[in-house]
């Protein structure tokens, strides 16, 4: 079977309930802090790995004790943590999550998310990745490395997945080595300045994206489901799938994404692959925290 290759952040999230965000200045109480393990390359290759499907991490974190649980928590999860630097004098990067009425709202230090630059990661594609592959990458890491790794990546063959997020403006010449690239609605208002709002605003920004290069689209659009245009040319609609209820979103659309890899990996069809991908998720939003939240094939009902 081909392999995910995950290039992207590991963030210790520090996460936090407030009944609403505080005003400059002011100090309110929150409840169910926790601390656990996010970023979301990694969770994008938890998921991956949890759906059973061979996947590699390259990333860096510190020499601290969040790197250490973080690498040791993406090695529980099934996924190869051996392209994952441990750093002396730089700290593993942090989010810190404020969730507030079903939403939240995150601050990062990247810290060793930007250590790596396209010297380490071009040959660690180059010694690992095999035609078929999948590669994920998101905007968390060092933008240089990243549009370094997309061309290695779809230069060998690879099947190339973008997920430009946190939204920041990419070069136009890294669309044409994106195969699919996955993003929200304010990630594609960012990308191609059209918030995607209904199937007349999804089907232009599809059309905008493809027209800078990008190969296939997904549009995720929260509960109402993702929107997508293989390179077939044919729409698709996907629903949300039902949340038995909706305790923390953070993870969701990592999860969506890596199970995307995970069923082109598997030989499913873009469709296919995003209905996988809205059944993790609704699991996903189901639980409280990040990686943790994270479903194995069994919980979505998937037969490995
Ligand atoms: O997408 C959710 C993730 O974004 C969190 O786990 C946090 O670490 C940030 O990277």
């Amino acid at each position: 079977m081909p392999k995910v290759i995950v290039f992207g952040s590991m963030n210790m999230d520090l996460s936090i309930d407030a009944p609403r965000m505080p005003a400059a200045g002011e100090t309110i109480s929150g409840s169910g802090f926790l601390t656990n393990a996010g970023g979301k390359g990694a969770n994008q290759a938890v998921a991956s790995a949890r759906l059973g499907v061979p996947t590699h991490m390259i990333a860096a974190v510190g020499a601290d004790s969040f790197g250490g649980e973080l690498v040791a928590g993406l090695e529980a999860a099934g996924a190869d943590c051996s392209l994952v630097r441990r750093l002396e004098g730089v700290p593993t990067g942090v989010a810190v999550i404020v969730r507030t009425e079903g939403e939240n709202r995150i601050v990062l230090s990247a810290g060793a998310n930007h250590a790596l630059s396209a010297d380490d990661v071009v040959p660690d594609l180059r010694r690992i990745g095999e035609k078929d592959d999948v590669f994920v990458t998101q905007g968390e890491c060092d933008p240089t490395a990243t549009k370094a790794a997309l061309r290695a990546a779809h230069g060998l063959g690879l099947y190339t997945v973008f997920n430009p997020a946190p939204a920041r403006p990419a070069p136009n010449d890294l669309w044409p080595c994106v195969d699919l690239v996955c993003l929200n609605e304010t990630e594609c208002q960012t990308m191609c300045g059209v918030l995607p709002e209904d199937a007349r605003t999804c089907e232009e920004a599809v059309r905008r994206l493809r027209a800078l290069g990008a190969g296939a689209v997904v549009i995720t659009l929260g509960a109402a489901g993702s929107f997508g245009l293989g390179e077939d040319g044919r729409p698709t609609f996907v629903p949300a799938a039902r949340a038995e209820r909706v305790v923390d979103t953070t993870g969701a659309g990592d999860t969506y994404i890596g199970a995307l890899a995970a069923g082109r990996v598997r030989g499913l069809t873009l469709e296919a692959s995003m209905r996988w991908g809205a059944a993790a998720a609704a699991v996903t939003v189901s639980r409280l925290g990040a990686q943790q939240a994270i479903p194995t094939a069994g919980e979505v009902g998937v037969a490995l």
